[in-house]
């Protein structure tokens, strides 16, 4: 069978009328919101920003914000238009196998690991510095001592090494177990860990907006300079090249948006929830996120993302520079803690969902779809997912995952824009809910502002992209082809089709 072997989207959609059978729709469009904005406000907002702040373009990272949004609106228009005519679980990954073959459908699965497990790791080491600062501001308790909250990669002022990242792997873990077991409770959890989420990011830009200091925001966008971090990575600072950075750190912010689209199979009359749940969830966030950084840059100044208010940022800059405010501090500690919690469920989840698509299609283990006997959930796939989360929440620092986080889904969102192009092409006549409008305007533009996006990230994450994508053609030809479905029997799923999993609501 070729590497360019197509599931036909007949029989896609035929999978997916069968497996409704044991998947429940559930979410409306406004769940598919909260569910989007549960997966998108967390570590970006409150961690990759000070980064971006300080190694890339200061105030300007407002711009950085803004062109992420625009690369997001267009690939989200893209993921629309996918998600409401191949209403399956597994994502991008599946889109691609309808459109481009399997290759091709390998390389975005293996890439979107990228996206969710190495996203949730991000989010995990994020979740380690916030707690550490509820150790210390709110409980007024020691804190994690550095070497047990870093990576061996990282090396504190007084020249103590990292160990392992202790607090990060016990989040992941205990998150990965809460998966394996399925709650039901969590969707009623979501929606709380929304509202707390939205109401911390306006109060934060309501009460900060009085102590925005001017002279922090001049020049807006700082003059083209250098600048070396700590571990003696030098970035291209302010200018152009400074927001384009900035662009693709802070991205990070808006991942998650796309995992909506993964739960296509439990919507309710997916074909106009998507969009809606996809670009609204968008939009709300950028307006959020673009008044939240110029709120933080207005603070404090540049300096101090780069030195004392390098972790926990957001509530090292609240605690020193909005005297009497502290009480807010401590409330975004405790809320940011559950906000976090939230994304790394719904990166986890997402994750599965593309290991369990992966593995009935043969492209992974079988094993990987076995369900857990009493909980119906992919219990082995979560358990592999945890080793390969850990690996990277304990022993990568959050800069480096973060940033391979950003590029791996900058690329699976240029895949996803060119399956547009190439569907409407081979499919005109398509049955489409929802149509991307000024094709091939609105993909070309999306294919554009990621790749520049892309551009604009540190070097050496170019080539950990280009490090994981060809571990991943090793484990493709020398696996995933002999072991493909599709390849063996012609067919996409093999005669006995095992149960589809029940997934939790989230
Ligand atoms: N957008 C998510 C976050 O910022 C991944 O944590």
């Amino acid at each position: 069978m070729s590497l360019f072997a197509k599931k036909s989207i007949a029989v896609l959609l035929e999978e997916a009328s069968e497996s409704e059978k044991s998947l429940k729709r559930t979410l409306s469009a406004g769940s598919l919101v909260a569910l989007g904005i549960g997966a998108i406000i967390g570590a970006g907002l409150f961690v990759r920003t000070a980064s971006a702040i300080a190694q890339n373009a200061g105030p300007s990272v407002t711009y950085g914000f803004l062109l992420a949004s625009l690369g997001c609106a267009f690939a989200g228009l893209c993921y629309a238009e996918l998600s409401s005519s191949i209403p399956i679980a597994g994502s991008a990954y599946t889109y691609t196998y309808a459109t481009m073959g399997e290759l091709m459908a390998w390389i975005i699965g293996w890439d979107l690991i990228l996206e969710y497990a190495v996203g949730a790791a991000t989010v995990g080491i994020a979740w380690a510095e916030y707690f550490n600062n509820l150790l210390v501001e709110v409980l007024h308790v020691s804190p994690v001592p550095y070497q047990w909250c870093h990576s061996p990669f990282q090396t504190s002022v007084d020249g103590v090494s990292g160990i392992a990242n202790l607090p990060a792997l016990f989040i992941v873990t205990i998150i990965s177990l809460l998966l394996i077991k399925g709650t039901q409770e969590s969707a009623f959890v979501n929606g709380i860990i929304v509202i707390v989420k939205v109401a911390i990011v306006i109060l934060i830009i309501g009460f900060g907006w009085n102590y925005i200091n001017p002279v922090n925001h001049t020049p807006f966008i700082p003059e083209a300079t250098q600048y070396t971090d700590r571990e003696g990575l030098t970035f291209n600072y302010g200018g152009f090249w400074g927001i384009l950075g900035a662009a693709g750190t802070v991205f990070f912010a808006f991942i998650g948006f796309d995992a909506v689209s993964t739960a296509a199979q439990e919507t309710k009359n997916p074909k106009t929830a998507m969009p809606i749940g996809i670009l609204g969830s968008l939009v709300i966030c950028t307006i959020l996120y673009v008044l939240f950084s110029y709120v933080l840059t207005g603070l404090a100044p540049v300096e101090f993302f780069r030195t004392s208010g390098k972790e926990a940022s957001v509530v090292a800059a609240i605690n020193v520079y909005m005297p009497g405010y502290h009480w807010l501090g401590t409330l975004v500690t405790i809320a940011i803690l559950g906000g976090f919690s939230s994304v790394i469920l719904v990166m986890l989840l997402g994750q599965s969902r593309v290991f369990y698509s992966m593995s009935t299609d043969g492209l992974m283990p079988k094993m990987f779809s076995d369900l857990h006997p009493k909980f119906k959930t992919p219990y082995k796939a979560s358990l592999m997912i945890l080793v390969l989360v850990a690996l990277f929440a304990g022993f990568v620092p959050g800069d480096i995952v973060g940033d391979m986080t950003s590029i791996g889904t900058l690329f699976a969102f240029i895949l996803v824009c060119i399956a547009v192009l190439v569907l409407r092409k081979t499919e005109p006549n398509m049955k489409r809910e929802f149509k991307t409008p000024w094709v091939p305007f609105v993909p070309i533009m999306g294919i554009l502002t990621c790749t520049a996006m892309i551009a604009g990230l540190h070097w050496s994450n170019w080539l950990r992209l280009l490090g994981w994508l060809a571990i991943g053609f090793v484990i493709y030809f020398t696996y995933s082809k002999k072991h493909s479905v599709l390849g063996k029997t012609g067919k996409t799923v093999e005669p006995k089709d095992p149960p589809k999993p029940e997934y939790p609501e989230i």
